[in-house]
């Protein structure tokens, strides 16, 4: 029996596209097609149907439907996060604590802190109690209104633990919740035992992990942490032109924490997302231009660790698309909340509303390869879809940014929330 759903009265409609885009560049983040008075149809896990209440469906099959009214409210399409960590064990706190005591980032990650801190964390977690952490969170951001999510491995470092985190991956898919997209990040830095012979830990990488992880179909995506201390430019080049060789399309931590040409590396390699992009500068923004790399800014994680903000509003006035997404990690961003980032963007990146919501919707979803089943209100495209409480216009969503404004979450054509 197909489950049938109908929301009614909705406010306004917004994101809708008879023929979805596959992302937005430039000026055209600020356009937000919309629909006032409108209802929106679901049948299983997809959206069937929408239009203004002057053609409300004549409805004959009344049976298993399920009826919402939306009036007083705005409904759009869940959040697309298209970069998260959030498969970790424990948190990190007291880093929290010795930043805010004067110690930087790089400072706490030198002396065995940072991402071996959570590989440690990690290692000693069995795969069950790392999968109900993780299943937590993934809750956690739903509930929030994210309706597809990318995640990556990383704080495994060697072979066991990395495929470890990437089956949890995959128990999290095979829940069935929301879209789900694996990301191989062996390379975001280089564990103790390697600490004298990075050689040697990316020799593990490509010729013990990636075989490993390409015969259990565990990954879509490959990443590198190309930054000083981690991975050069270089090596950067080598790992993502391994994955390629098992057809995992490259995405990568660039121009973070200083700028070590991480998105001329990620445009060689055909990446699918730069990302972080603090120290991008304008000759990056031109390599941009001419690439299908979607350039992805975590404002979270910049908040967080008091970095400079990266050029998000040069990119757009310079015809770039630009993604938002979270970065949900224990070390840089132990948040998942997209509503959140939308009112950074606004409020640091001066991008405007309608911007803020293209950047984490249409243009996140790209970022992970979901453009053509999310981030828009499209027939086809799956019934994932946020229902604010009763507010004026969408504006207020970033501009209230402590308050849950998030009412009803429809995964799969079914309430979630
Ligand atoms: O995306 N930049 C590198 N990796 C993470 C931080 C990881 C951590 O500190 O645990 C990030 O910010
Ligand atoms: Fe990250």
């Amino acid at each position: 029996m197909a489950q049938k759903l109908l929301l009614k009265n909705i406010k306004q409609l917004i994101a809708v596209y008879q023929t979805a885009p596959q992302k937005l560049e430039g000026a055209e983040m600020k356009r937000l097609p919309s629909l006032n008075n409108a209802w929106l149809a679901a049948q299983d896990d997809v959206i069937i149907d929408y239009g203004t209440m002057e053609t409300f469906p004549g409805i004959t099959d009344w049976k298993d439907l399920e009826i919402i009214d939306c009036e007083g409210k705005i409904v759009m399409p869940c959040f697309a996060d298209s970069h998260t960590h959030i498969v970790y064990a424990g948190n990190r706190e007291q880093e929290f604590v010795d930043r805010i005591n004067g110690l930087t980032y790089e400072e706490i990650a030198s002396r065995g802190g940072g991402i071996l801190n959570s590989a440690n964390k990690l290692r000693e977690t069995s795969e069950d109690d790392l999968f109900e952490q993780s299943k937590l969170r993934l809750h956690e951001i739903i509930l929030q209104g994210t309706g597809s999510v990318e995640i990556k491995s990383g704080y495994g470092l060697c072979l066991e633990s990395e495929l470890k985190m990437l089956r949890v991956i995959k128990r999290l898919k095979n829940l069935n919740w929301i879209p789900i997209k694996a990301t191989f990040l062996g390379a975001h830095a280089v564990p103790l035992e390697f600490k004298d012979n990075k050689t040697g830990y990316i020799d593990v990488i490509i010729n013990q992990m990636l075989p490993a992880i390409a015969s259990e179909n565990l990954a879509n995506f490959i990443d590198v942490f190309c930054e000083n201390n981690y991975f050069t430019a270089q090596e950067t080049k080598q790992i993502l032109e391994a994955g390629k060789k098992y057809g995992l399309i490259g995405k990568v931590h660039a121009e973070q924490l200083s700028h070590s040409n991480g998105i001329k590396t990620a445009i060689e390699c055909d990446a699918i997302s730069v990302d972080h992009l603090e120290f991008c500068n304008q000759d990056d923004i031109l390599l941009l231009k001419n690439s299908n790399t979607m350039p992805t800014i975590l404002p979270g994680a910049a908040f967080f660790l008091n970095l400079p903000l990266p050029p998000a509003r040069k990119m757009i006035d310079a015809g770039l698309a630009v993604a938002f997404a979270s970065d949900f990690n224990p070390g840089s961003c132990p948040t998942g909340n997209i509503k959140l980032m939308m009112s950074m963007a606004c409020i640091q990146y001066k991008l405007t509303p309608e911007e803020a919501i293209n950047a984490t919707t249409i243009n996140s979803a790209y970022a992970m390869g979901l453009q053509n089943s999310v981030g828009t209100i499209t027939i086809g495209k799956l019934a994932n879809l946020i229902i604010t409480k009763t507010i004026n216009s969408y504006s207020f969503l970033p501009y209230a940014f402590g308050s849950d404004l998030i009412d009803t979450v429809i995964i799969n054509g079914q309430k979630f929330k």
